[in-house]
């Protein structure tokens, strides 16, 4: 199998240049002007496109049972649609429960991604608790390739930590050079205000937001960063949605603490008003952290322009509005948490911050990329485009026009939170390790290519 790009303007995080990228089986072998190849390749003409590095989602939940449901996407049809919008590779959230054994949940969840899976992928493996079995259970799961981990402040009795499990964690990650990812809201806090706004008789998906604010957020973070420091280890705050969970953030990255973070397409384009619509829509719009007042974007993105915040993530998670959603009518603590996104995240990002002035194309290829790549280990076989890298390209058309409707869309889901909204460009041909995945558009790619992305720690 071998492959040669013509003429596009490659870009990566840091380089903007016009050149030919010969791809033999399943890594780039040169890169370089009027590049030949054998009369057996194929041959893709890519004047008048960009050529990025293969997207990099680090934050999606293909399969999450959660609040008596379970997301409507498979490893099929989610990686599918990621690589329709130009994302090659996945970091899932492995969630197992306090109730489940860790070893088990890694069993649960390789398995329904191998042979399934179209795109790359990996994992952030989920530390519920830590008993006497934890060590020797994820010295197993490094073992096998895992090099990060994920917990939660929130979703106390579920997947969430006490402060124990927390510093008990951050040490064993820090002794094996794991980087830690985190949910950061404060749930005593969260569920006080719940069970008062629902006494109240406020009990629509609108009432969700004033149940967890910015400053329940803000408290997460602090405390999160508060154990980091204690620690050592290194962290990385998962969707971060507002102004005062930033400056939290920023106040300990300034102090030394080791600590990264990302934002979500969403919060840059959607904003609380989308949770106050009538009949129920509003529900579509309910996640956590939740949608925040507008003036929080401003702040996002110059966060993002400025080099403050580091990548731009999904936190897919798709609920269908008819039979899911809908499961919290006249309660909103009952709202499956979450919305559908790893196919508009590039498409999105490019159009709202590249076209609209907000951001270059370096920066954005290093938010959807390169420095997931880099800060979970799989940097530069993936996030750059370079002579030795995994051949994951996304030759993309800035002519496109269209806009996002979830009448077209590849997701597994019944609506679209970013229905009607334009986009300015599209990927026309994306390649997963040399394989065409996406053509004119189209997937047209295999189910099961996708390989489980095996990292190495090295965040000692
Ligand atoms: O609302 C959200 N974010 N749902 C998915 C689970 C999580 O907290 O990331
Ligand atoms: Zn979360
Ligand atoms: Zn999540």
């Amino acid at each position: 199998m071998s492959l040669l790009i013509k003429n596009g303007e490659i870009v990566t995080a840091d380089s903007h240049y016009k050149s030919d990228i010969y791809v033999e089986d399943q890594t780039i072998t040169r890169i370089g002007k009027n590049l030949e190849a054998p009369p057996n390749a194929e041959v893709v003409d890519a004047e008048g496109k960009y050529v990025f590095p293969g997207f990099i989602d680090p934050h999606v939940h293909i399969y999450l049972p959660f609040m008596g449901t379970v997301t409507k996407d498979t490893h099929e049809t989610g990686s599918k649609a990621g690589l329709v919008g130009g994302t090659t590779t996945f970091i899932e959230m492995m969630v197992p429960n306090k109730n489940d054994d860790l070893l088990e949940g890694f069993e649960l969840w390789t398995g329904k991604a191998k042979n399934n899976a179209a795109s790359d992928y990996t994992f952030h493996m989920g530390v519920p608790y830590f008993n006497e079995k934890t060590e020797s259970q994820l010295k197993e799961i490094i073992q096998q390739g895992i090099a990060s981990f994920k917990i939660f402040l929130a979703y106390k009795g579920v997947f969430g930590v006490d402060d124990e499990e927390l510093y008990n964690t951050l040490t064993f990650a820090k002794k094996h050079g794991i980087i830690t990812t985190a949910h950061c809201e404060n749930e005593t806090l969260v569920s006080e205000l719940r069970k008062l706004l629902m006494s109240q008789g406020k009990t629509g998906p609108e009432y969700h937001e004033p149940s967890r604010p910015a400053w329940v957020e803000a408290a997460g973070v602090k405390h999160f960063t508060s154990f980091l420091e204690t620690t050592g280890a290194e962290g990385y705050i998962v969707h971060l949605s507002s102004e005062q969970a930033l400056n939290e953030a920023l106040r300990a990255k300034n102090r030394g603490v080791k600590v990264s973070i990302e934002t979500l397409i969403q919060y840059l384009l959607l904003d609380s008003n989308h949770a106050e619509l009538p009949n129920f829509e509003g529900s579509k719009y309910v996640m956590s952290p939740p949608l925040r007042i507008k003036s929080n974007q401003k702040i996002l993105w110059n966060g993002l322009e400025r080099g403050l915040i580091d990548t731009v993530a999904t936190d897919h998670a798709p609920f269908d509005f008819k039979g899911q959603k809908d499961m919290g009518k006249g309660d909103f603590t009952k709202i499956p948490n979450g919305i559908p996104g790893i196919e508009d995240r590039v498409n999105l990002l490019y159009t709202y911050g590249v076209k609209r002035g907000n951001l270059n194309l370096n920066q954005m290829v290093s938010l959807l990329s390169t420095k997931q790549a880099q800060l979970f280990d799989m940097f530069p076989r993936k996030g750059t485009i370079q002579p030795g890298s995994d051949a994951d390209l996304v030759v993309y058309d800035p002519n496109y026009r269209g806009k996002i409707s979830a009448k077209t869309q590849t997701m597994n889901v019944d609506y679209s939170a970013f229905e009607g909204m334009e986009i300015e460009g599209k990927p026309s041909l994306v390649t997963v390790r040399g394989k065409v995945s996406v053509r004119d558009g189209e997937f047209v790619g295999d189910k099961g290519w996708g390989q489980l992305v095996k990292r190495e720690p090295s965040h000692f």
